[in-house]
């Protein structure tokens, strides 16, 4: 008879499985992370979790458990690379009996492990630094700083009281006791500080003027920017003296789900009425705003817009594109040809700021975002492409 190996010893031949996997594509570079990510059991921070499944059509999770899918499969997939969700809508998951779930908006999660990792490494953290986390989840990104820098120099935030609660208790279990705080991690945490790193895994739509002010100057900031619309991508500041800070975007793909009070307003607005605004032509159609390129620059040129597509009593697709702060609005519709009719109104030009920033983007030869930067004073938070001097945009308020 063969002997069945025990959860803990096929646990750690699944870590050391990964870690091959993380370091083979480039994510995992360093041997502290290396054995973080060893040693760490992120299954004890995904005991139940909802996976997405591979298929066409609206979006479908399926509950994972070790009941429901056996020890053996539900360990497989703690230590997959993949995002594991863990609470949709901001509501607890009634586990009782767990379904599918489709139609939902996943509200926390444990962010797939190569992610994590590569931002681990672009923190750039020395021992004994001290680090303040926003966006707890479960817990398992706070645990492989606790095993890499100690735990007493980790401080972390989460925003809901539930999440937080399992991020503890799964941080206890696995002997690690950090400083968890439950709150609004715009505000960092004072209490812990000052800190030599700050590391967000939710998305912001600017830099919180607190985590500058509670980061030693030279410390690092490493967050990812993101409007309604989409992401800006990854960005590294070095922050400064009297509130200041500056960096680049240094990778344009990761997203992350938006701080919980940043998020878009519920209610779209009014739409406004068929003959309000002026009219013109232009060449630019709506799926400008969902390519990636000049997606990236909408986003910084109207900050505050969403936008969407419905069709007109006569079946005409109208697009609409709504500023949520200043009912500034820019509809699209198909016009002869290769061209649009656009009709904007409100106090700013909604197209006409996304074609000059194109404008600007074209002739600076189409540059990646990852050739933009990002100045923070008190007064101002600005993008800016290829130095502080160039051309910029500003990013939306701190409300
Ligand atoms: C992608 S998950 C975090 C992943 C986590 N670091 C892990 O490894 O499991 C993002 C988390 O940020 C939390 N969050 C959202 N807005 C927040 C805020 N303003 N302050 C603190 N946490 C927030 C969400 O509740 C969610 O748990």
């Amino acid at each position: 008879m063969t002997a069945v190996p025990d959860i803990d010893t096929t646990a750690a031949d699944l870590r050391h499985k990964l870690a091959d996997q993380l370091a083979g594509h480039g994510w995992l570079r360093s041997p502290q992370w290396r054995a973080a990510v060893e040693a760490v059991p992120r299954h004890e921070f995904v005991r139940r979790f909802y996976r997405e499944t591979d298929a066409p059509g609206l979006t479908t999770w399926t509950p994972v458990t070790a009941d429901l899918v056996g020890v053996g499969e539900w360990l497989q997939q703690a230590y997959t690379d993949d995002t594991l969700i863990t609470q949709f809508d901001g509501r607890e998951i009634d586990w009782s009996e767990p379904k599918p779930i489709s139609g939902a908006h996943p509200t926390s999660s444990s962010t797939l492990p190569s992610l994590v990792v590569r931002m681990l490494e672009d923190l750039q953290v020395h021992d004994a630094m001290a680090v303040l986390e926003i966006g707890t989840g479960t817990g398992y990104s706070t645990a492989l700083m606790c095993h890499r820098l100690g735990a007493q120099n980790v401080t972390s935030v989460e925003t809901d009281p539930d999440v937080a609660d399992r991020a503890r208790e799964a941080l206890n279990r696995c002997g690690y006791s950090p400083r968890l705080v439950i709150g609004d991690g715009l505000a960092g945490a004072p209490e812990g500080g000052p800190y030599d790193r700050v590391i967000a895994t939710c998305g912001v739509r600017n830099i919180p003027q607190t985590w500058v002010e509670q980061t030693r100057p030279g410390g690092l900031i490493l967050a990812t920017l993101r409007g309604w619309m989409r992401s800006l991508g990854l960005v590294r500041l070095t922050v400064g003296h009297d509130g200041h800070a500056e960096g680049r975007i240094i990778a344009e793909e990761p997203s992350f789900m938006i701080a919980r009070q940043q998020d878009a307003p519920e209610s779209l607005g009014m739409l406004p009425a068929p003959d309000e605004g002026s009219t013109r032509t232009t060449p630019h159609g709506p799926d400008l705003l969902s390519m990636s390129d000049s997606g990236f620059l909408a986003q910084l040129a109207m900050p505050n817009a969403r936008f969407f597509t419905m069709p007109a009593d006569n079946g005409t697709p109208h697009t609409y594109v709504l500023d949520a702060t200043n009912n500034a609005f820019a509809v699209l519709t198909p016009a002869d040809g290769n061209e649009w009719t656009v009709r904007q109104g409100g106090p700013i030009a909604l197209w006409d700021e996304l074609e000059r920033s194109l404008a600007t983007w074209h002739t600076a030869g189409s540059p990646a975002p990852t050739e933009f930067g990002i100045t923070v004073t008190p007064t101002r938070q600005a993008i800016w492409l290829r130095s502080p001097e160039g051309p910029s945009w500003t990013l939306p308020d701190q409300t």
